[in-house]
């Protein structure tokens, strides 16, 4: 099916500016309204941004006292003191060092007895806080947005998932070796994503060429997942030079 994308394309000069401008535009959210819903990504393309992020807080030139956020995903079975577990990651390049109060941080918990329980349990939080201002999401080479990986189907809440190979391959530099990579995530779906009332997604190495490729393509189907944000009316992508 080919529809006519809403996307708002912006071609930034590098990494840096990349980061820059999709800091702007959440510093602008929070500024017009400080109680944001905000959605969080995990990943190397946002380091940049929450660098950027934590720079303004301690500028004081915005505060995250009243917001409050939800993550994408995590790992079924690591930790959250772990540091490869996206709660590490998430305290290490952001909540450590702005003002956001804990209780209003939200992460799908990646070790429960019941996981089935705990994402629709999440999906009820994100409703009941009455969906998300604004989400940011990075791309993996396959095209999974989140952990929602090819054959998602375009209507699921949050779920547990079972990584791609390629995908366990890609994140495997962040822990010991491979066989440490979990098998399993638990991500916000597809459906959840769509119901932000803006997104902001970023693109930013040699890795995902073929997924902005596709995505340019404007072709939307379970095989790639991000093209269902062509659905979608309001995102943003800011890529920079892939090569
Ligand atoms: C990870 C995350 C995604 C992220 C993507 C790309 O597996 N679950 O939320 O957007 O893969 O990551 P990176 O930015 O490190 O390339």
């Amino acid at each position: 099916m080919n529809v006519v994308t809403n996307f708002k394309w912006i071609e930034a000069a590098n990494y840096d500016e990349m980061s820059k401008i999709a800091a702007t535009i959440f510093i602008d959210q929070l500024k017009k309204n400080s109680e944001t819903v905000l959605g969080l990504a995990t990943g190397g393309t946002p380091e940049g941004f929450y660098k950027e992020l934590v720079a303004a807080y301690k500028a004081g030139e915005v505060s995250f006292a009243q917001a409050k956020s939800f993550n994408l995903d995590e790992y079924v079975g690591i930790d959250p003191a772990n540091e490869s577990s996206y709660h590490y990651y998430m305290d290490h390049h952001l909540f450590n060092h702005v003002d956001m109060k804990r209780d209003n941080i939200n992460l799908p918990a990646g070790i429960q007895s019941n996981l089935e329980k705990a994402a629709a349990e999440y999906e009820a939080m994100i409703k009941e806080a009455g969906n998300i201002d604004i989400q940011l999401l990075g791309i993996g080479g396959n095209g999974h947005i989140g952990f929602n990986e090819p054959g998602t189907p375009f209507d699921v809440g949050t779920h547990i998932i079972e990584l791609a190979q390629s995908t366990r391959e890609a994140n495997k530099v962040y822990f010991d070796s491979i066989e440490d990579v979990p098998t399993h995530a638990i991500t916000m779906g597809i459906k959840t994503i769509l119901s932000s009332k803006k997104i902001v997604l970023l693109i930013a190495s040699a890795s995902k060429q073929e997924a902005f490729d596709r995505l340019r393509s404007r072709i939307v189907t379970e095989d790639f997942p991000a093209s269902a944000l062509h659905n979608h009316p309001d995102v943003t992508v800011i890529y920079t030079d892939m090569k």
